[in-house]
């Protein structure tokens, strides 16, 4: 089975693809709760994106939680990661190998795949331009498909791009990421904002509800406490008017598509 977190659906749609080579079932991680997931199939695979050279909290929270009895069948089977970046993983493997240790799992293969890069709270960061994002996107299918053949072979490998400084960047900047990464007060919506709620569907821990204007006769959207930093309704809007403070003003967008 292949358990997967996406925000703007990258991972989703690397996890779609593998799952449907390989025969594996998909499941968002958000929608199937650690204490009663049952195992199935012939592995376990993980596949979500990168965050700040880390694994994103989500996933950790949910891999410290998962069941005595899904552990006890995942130590029989081989354990893969896909780690679906915009350009490099740091010692994100390093941190999950550490995460599956404290529950006696170890991990039997993983890879790294290059997507279109969603960040863009901080300065300096934006999405990709539209050149590099197609060039990424044309190289996922062949990228999944090299793996699917690897998996279904039994041929077990570890092929991250960790970046330089790897070590430095998961040490430094990943715990600040955690503390400081996101105020989900800072969350709101400009004058562009047209009531669809995109937004609200595409969060993928339901961090956000449409909630009724009574003055304007429409519903806005109002981000919760329980933010993932996926950037999914800032990407998702179709009329760029989901604001993350002044962050956000001049960045881009990109959306795969569904996140599950
Ligand atoms: C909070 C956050 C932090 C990120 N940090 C990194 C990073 O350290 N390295 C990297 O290559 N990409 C980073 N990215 C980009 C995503 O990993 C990348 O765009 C990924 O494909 C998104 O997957 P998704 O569409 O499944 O959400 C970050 C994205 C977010 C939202």
């Amino acid at each position: 089975m292949i358990l997967f977190f996406s925000g703007t659906g990258n991972s989703y749609h690397v996890a779609k693809s593998v799952g449907d080579s390989i025969g594996e079932v998909v499941c968002p991680l958000v929608d199937c709760s650690p204490e009663d997931l049952t195992y199935t199939g012939n592995s376990l695979g993980l596949v979500f994106p990168i965050y700040s050279w880390g694994v994103p909290p989500i996933v950790i929270n949910y891999l410290k939680n998962l069941n005595d009895s899904f552990v006890n069948d995942a130590l029989r089977k081989p354990i893969w990661v896909i780690m679906v970046c915009g350009d490099e993983t740091g010692k994100a493997p390093d941190m999950l190998r550490k995460v599956l240790a404290k529950r006696g799992l170890t991990l039997t293969a993983g890879w790294s795949v290059q997507a279109p890069n969603n960040y863009v709270i901080l300065p300096g960061f934006d999405v990709d331009s539209k050149q590099v994002e197609e060039e990424k996107l044309s190289k996922i299918k062949n990228l999944c498909d090299i793996i699917s053949r690897k998996l279904n072979n039994r041929e077990f490998e570890f092929n991250f791009v960790e970046g330089p400084l790897a070590r430095l960047k998961t040490k430094l900047v990943y715990p600040l990421f955690k503390r400081w990464g996101i105020f989900p007060s800072k969350w709101g919506y400009t004058d562009a904002c047209v009531s669809c709620g995109k937004c609200a569907s595409a969060c993928p821990v339901g961090n956000i509800t449409m909630s009724f204007n009574v003055k304007e006769s429409k519903s806005f959207p109002q981000w919760g406490d329980n933010c993932e930093s996926c950037l999914a309704c800032y990407h998702v809007c179709p009329r760029h008017a989901v604001k993350y403070g002044n962050a956000t003003r001049k960045k881009g967008q990109y959306y795969f598509g569904p996140n599950k």
